[in-house]
C-alpha cells in the first residue's frame, strides 16, 4: 500500500502534520523531489528535531529514502544524520544511486543569480540552497550524481569537466569573485568522502528497486513531497517556482515507482486560507509584505489588519529566515488545479483554528480576468497577475475548544466550519480524509486513513 502526500498550494501547508499522522503505520517514508529547501521542524516525545533533507519519518524510526529525484546537499545530509545520533536516534537513511549531488558551486551560482535579477526586480526569492543550478545541471547532462561519489576516476572526470565552467560562469558571466567554493581539487578530496561514507554506511540504493522490494514484502509506503503545486516546475507559476516536480506525477519519476503505484492514494494537502513565500502573483492576498507583494503599496487598511491577523494565529513566518509570509484567502481555482493536476483521492485541510473569530471568512470560487470569469489557473504570470477574485462569502466560525473537538471527531466541528470545508470538498470533487485543528498530531482530526 503506498499513499503520496502533495501540497496543493504553495507550499507550507502543514504536510509535515499530516505525513506524521498518516505515517503512523508505514515502515518506508520516501522523498521524490527537492533538497534542503524543505525546512521541517518535527517534535517527538518532547524532543525538537529541524530537518532540511532527511525525510520525517526517520525521526520516528521508519526507513527514510531520498529518491533518484532529489537533490542531495551531502554536507546538510551529514549534518543532520550527525545531530540526530547526538541526540539518541539511529537514522536508517537509504539515497538513491540515481540522485543529483548538490554542491557548494550550487548554492554561490543560487546566490549570485539572485542578486543580478534582483537589479531588475526579477528575483524568485529562493532558499539559497543551489536547488536550481543543481537542477540544471542534471538536465544540462553535466550532473554528478549520488553513485559517482563512490567511483573517483568518474567523480574526477565530471568535476574536472563542470568546474571551470562554473569557475567561468561565476566570474566572466555575472563578474563575481569565484572563491573556495568552485576549487577543483578541495571539491574532489571533500566529495569523495561522502562517497566513501555513503559506502560504509550501505546507503546506496537503486530507489526503484528498493522500493517496490518493500512494496512486495507487504510494507506500507509514504511518498512524501516537498513545497507546493504551484511551486512545481511545470505546473506552477513560472518562473516564480522551484525546479522540481511536487505534484504526484514527480512521486513516479522521482521514486522509480510506476504511476499507478504512487497513484494508488492521493493526499493533497490544504491550508484553510492561503500564504506564499517570495515573489510572484498572489489574488487573494490580504495586505502585502513589502519587498514579496508585486508593487506593493503601504495602507491597505482592513485587508491589512485581517493579513497580520492570520499571521500571527497561524505562526506566518518563515522557519529559516522569520520573514513574514503573505497571506490571503482560500483560492479555489488553485485548489481544484492541484486536485487535478494529481488526481487527489483525499484532502487534509489545516489550519482551520486560525481563521476562528473572524465574522466572515472568504473563498474566491473563481477570477474576472478582462471581463471574463474564469475558473482555472491561467498559465502565465501576466494573467495570474491580472485575475480578481470572485468571492464566495461565509460566516465565521468561534474560538473553540480544539482539543475537545478533536477528541469528539468531525461533528463537533462548528457548524460554519463544516460549511466551509464540505464546500471546499464539493468544488474539487474529493473526499475529505482530515482536519487540522492546531500545530500537533493530535490536533488532526481523521476522518478516513489511506494506509
Ligand atoms: P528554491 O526551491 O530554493 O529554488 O526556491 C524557489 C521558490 O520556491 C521560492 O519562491 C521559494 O520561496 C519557494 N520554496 C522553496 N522551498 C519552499 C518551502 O519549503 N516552502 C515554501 N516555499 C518554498
Amino acid at each position: 500500500m503506498t499513499v503520496t502526500i502533495v501540497g496543493a498550494q504553495l507550499g507550507d501547508e502543514g504536510k509535515g502534520g499530516i505525513v506524521d499522522v498518516f505515517g503512523e503505520p508505514a515502515d518506508v517514508v520516501a522523498r521524490y523531489q527537492g533538497g534542503d529547501n524543505a525546512g521541517h521542524t518535527v517534535v517527538h516525545s518532547g524532543e525538537k528535531y529541524k530537518l532540511s533533507l532527511v525525510p520525517s519519518g526517520a525521526v520516528r524510526g521508519k526507513v527514510g529514502v531520498l529518491g533518484g529525484g532529489c537533490v542531495v546537499n551531502p554536507r546538510t545530509l551529514f549534518d543532520e544524520l550527525d545531530r540526530l545520533r547526538e541526540q539518541g536516534l539511529d537514522p536508517d537513511i537509504r539515497v538513491a544511486r540515481r540522485a543529483h549531488i548538490v554542491f557548494p558551486y550550487h548554492r554561490a551560482l543560487d546566490g549570485i543569480e539572485e542578486d543580478v535579477k534582483s537589479d531588475d526586480d526579477q528575483e524568485v526569492g529562493t532558499t539559497g540552497r543551489g536547488i536550481g543550478p543543481a537542477y540544471e545541471d542534471k538536465a544540462g547532462r553535466r550532473g554528478v550524481r549520488a553513485a559517482d561519489l563512490t567511483d573517483p576516476d568518474t567523480l574526477r572526470e565530471r568535476l574536472e569537466y563542470v568546474v571551470p565552467q562554473k569557475r567561468a560562469l561565476a566570474e566572466r558571466v555575472f563578474g563575481a569573485e569565484a572563491g573556495e567554493r568552485f576549487d577543483l581539487e578541495a571539491l574532489y578530496e571533500e566529495y569523495r568522502g561522502y562517497g566513501e561514507r555513503l559506502d560504509e554506511e550501505g546507503m546506496l540504493v537503486e530507489a526503484g528497486a528498493f522500493l517496490d522490494g518493500r512494496i512486495e514484502a507487504g510494507d506500507a509506503l509514504l511518498l512524501e513531497g516537498a513545497q507546493g503545486t504551484v511551486l512545481d516546475i511545470d505546473h506552477g507559476n513560472y518562473p516564480y517556482v522551484t525546479s522540481s516536480n511536487p505534484t504526484a506525477g514527480g512521486a513516479a519519476t522521482g521514486t522509480g515507482l510506476a504511476p499507478g503505484v504512487v497513484g494508488e492514494e492521493v493526499v493533497g494537502v490544504v491550508k484553510a486560507y492561503l500564504s506564499r513565500v517570495g515573489s510572484g502573483p498572489m489574488p487573494t492576498e490580504l495586505g502585502g509584505v513589502p519587498g514579496d507583494t508585486p508593487s506593493y503599496t503601504e495602507g491597505q487598511g482592513e485587508a491589512e489588519a485581517l493579513a497580520t491577523r492570520i499571521r500571527e494565529a497561524g505562526g506566518e513566518y518563515g522557519t529559516v529566515t522569520g520573514r513574514p509570509r503573505r497571506v490571503g484567502w482560500l483560492d479555489l481555482p488553485m485548489v481544484r488545479y492541484a486536485a487535478r493536476t494529481s488526481g487527489f483521492t483525499g484532502l487534509a485541510v489545516n489550519h482551520v483554528d486560525t481563521l476562528a473569530g473572524f465574522d466572515e471568512v472568504r473563498v474566491a470560487e473563481a477570477y474576472r480576468l478582462d471581463g471574463e470569469r474564469l475558473e482555472r489557473l491561467p498559465a502565465t504570470v501576466r494573467e495570474w497577475g491580472a485575475c480578481d477574485p470572485i468571492y464566495r462569502r461565509f460566516e465565521g466560525w468561534p474560538e473553540t475548544d480544539w482539543t475537545a473537538v478533536t477528541e469528539a471527531g468531525y461533528d463537533a466541528l462548528p457548524a460554519n466550519a463544516r460549511a466551509y470545508l464540505e464546500y471546499v470538498c464539493e468544488e474539487t470533487g474529493v473526499d475529505m480524509y482530515a482536519v487540522g485543528v492546531g500545530p500537533g498530531r493530535e490536533e488532526t482530526i481523521v476522518l478516513e486513513h489511506p494506509l
